[in-house]
């Protein structure tokens, strides 16, 4: 029978009413899962449902603003809460990439607690899906690369769990988005651990504000070129920052840069990706755009020609 989100969204309403009787608090990271479950929820049961922004220090260009702005659109009842100190102090030094995971899933998970524990909230929202618990019950995924946002709760939480979307896969949880009016149902893939896990080895300010620059201009470009129907969209299109430098020249002086690796892949379900074979007027341009603006700090740029498997789709 096909899936009619219009069906599901009276349902799912009327179905929180009855289950969220008191407080409710959600971590919005403006991903479609956890946008339409906070939605959802602030549709049953209004401004009880408080939605916490959590800003990490890596998210995308411009990211936070906008994710502030949408939620307040939507009308949900929004703390936006600065972490970028916290998360930049917790990777000080740190270089492996599954260390990198749980720190941020921990610091994630502590910051959440006490921001919980001032509202003294009775449930918490999770916008869930069912490729999450089930690529996370001890699948082949899971051994590869721990879940960001499954797993990590506290043991003793008092809080009741809510999580609207558990049976949905992504492209009802698109659909419903879309029905909601929700606005992010067609951005690409960002996963949870942000840029940190662009940048290979510690992950200090300084090359998060690189590889968020190079990111933007990777996006931009891809972006146009879709526009201007030299392209189709790729599944995922990203920089990333590698932990080398090499030898450039600028006019007749010797540079010694940071390297940019810029990753294209064409996907279903992420199990299993192409890299895109992209033009080579495109990747000049985003070649070019990279060195210019990151002038004094990326002198090479490369193209990452793997499919998955045998690589993964993030480089950590
Ligand atoms: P990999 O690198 O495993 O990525 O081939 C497959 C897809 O998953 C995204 N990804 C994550 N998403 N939390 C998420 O929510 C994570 O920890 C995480 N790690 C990878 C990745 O961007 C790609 O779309």
């Amino acid at each position: 029978m096909a899936f009619k989100p219009e069906k599901f969204i009276e349902e799912k309403i009327a179905e929180l009413k009855e289950q969220v009787k008191g407080k409710a608090l959600i971590a919005c990271s403006g991903g479609v899962d956890s946008t339409v479950a906070a939605v959802l929820v602030n549709r049953a049961v209004g401004d009880k449902l408080i939605s916490f922004f959590v800003d990490t220090g890596y998210m995308r260009k411009n990211e936070p603003q906008q994710i502030k702005e949408m939620l307040q659109d939507k009308g949900l009842n929004l703390h936006f809460i600065d972490a970028r100190e916290e998360f930049y102090g917790a990777l000080k030094g740190i270089e492996d990439p599954e260390k990198k995971r749980k720190i941020i899933g921990e610091k994630f998970i502590r910051i959440f607690e006490r921001e919980a524990n001032k509202v003294n909230a009775d449930y918490l929202v999770q916008g869930t899906i069912a490729p999450d618990w089930i690529e996370s019950g001890g699948g082949l995924r899971d051994t590869i690369k721990s879940h960001h946002n499954v797993g990590g709760l506290p043991k003793d939480m008092k809080m009741k769990l809510v999580e609207p979307l558990r049976d949905l896969y992504k492209d009802e949880v698109r659909k419903v988005a879309r029905a909601l009016g929700v606005p992010v149902a067609e951005r690409q893939p960002f996963p949870g651990p942000g840029l940190a896990i662009r940048i290979m080895g510690e992950a200090t300010p300084e090359r998060a504000d690189i590889v968020r620059e190079a990111c933007f201009i990777v996006e931009d470009e891809i972006d146009k070129a879709v526009a201007n129907k030299e392209i189709e969209r790729p599944w995922q299109y990203f920089a990333v920052l590698l932990p080398v430098r090499t030898v450039g020249v600028h006019g007749d002086v010797r540079a010694y840069g940071n390297t940019i690796a810029v990753r294209a892949v064409s996907s279903l379900d992420a199990m299993s990706a192409d890299y895109s074979k992209m033009p080579h007027e495109v990747l000049d341009r985003i070649s070019i755009r990279i060195t210019n603006e990151l002038k004094s700090k990326v002198n090479r740029v490369v193209y990452d020609i793997t499919n998955k498997p045998p690589a993964t789709v993030e480089w950590e």
